[in-house]
Formats: structure tokens, sequence, C-alpha cells
């Protein structure tokens, strides 16, 4: 399994393919927004470009969304990013694997609670 902490989704893309068959999941995050390009590539590697946080999504990633709107609409800070305090959302990733190759055979986002629409993988139930 390979977690890429990374901006761009172009580079997780690449590395994606890159390690196609060679790993059982690339999955990224960094960015702390779930995508919804999960997948298992042709080589038998699931992919997500991100599994998103684990946090409040009634936030800037993750943050009270006061200070990073005041940065952004002025280029000015005026205070620290605090953590915000809501109900959080678990946010992540399932694979089921081959036992005899390792490599991916289903993947599925999970989600549960705080704000975000659940998700609970098929192959779970
Ligand atoms: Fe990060």
């Amino acid at each position: 399994m390979l977690d890429f902490h990374a901006e761009a989704t172009s580079e997780k893309q690449g590395v994606g393919f890159f390690c196609d068959g060679r790993v059982s999941l690339v999955v990224g995050t960094h960015t702390h927004v779930p995508t919804a390009d999960h997948q298992v590539l042709p080589g038998g590697t699931a992919y997500m470009s991100d599994a998103g946080m684990t946090g409040d999504y009634d936030s800037v990633i993750g943050m009270q969304k006061e200070e990073p709107l005041q940065r952004f609409l002025t280029g000015i800070p005026s205070g620290r990013f605090e953590p915000a305090g809501g109900v959080a959302t678990l946010s992540g990733i399932a694979v089921e694997t081959d036992d005899a190759t390792g490599l991916a055979v289903k993947v599925a986002p999970v989600r549960a609670g705080g704000r975000l629409e659940p998700a609970v993988p098929g192959f779970w139930t």
C-alpha cells in the first residue's frame, strides 16, 4: 500500500499507474477532501486520488472557516488557524485483496457520521 501525500491529482494518478500491479493500493492524502475516482486499475492496484479527512466538514480543510476566508479575501492574516470543533465525518477507503496475489479485487469509499453522505462498501454486507 502506498499513501501518496501530495497536492496534485495529476501526480497521484501518475504514481497510481506507475505502481499498478506492484502494490495493493495507492491512495492520496493531504487535500482533506474525498474524491469519487476509486477504482481497480488494469494491473490490479486499487486507486483513489484522495481518501479525505476524518474531521468536521463544516470547515475549510478541518479548520474554522473565518481565518482561511479572511486570508483568501484579503491576503492578510488576522489570527491563527483553529481546528473546527463540530461533529466529525470518518472518511477513508476499503479494499478487498486476493490472498494469492495481494492485488485488489474490490475498492470502495467509507464515510460515516457528520455532514457527508454515508458510504458503506457493498462487499462489507
Ligand atoms: Fe498534508
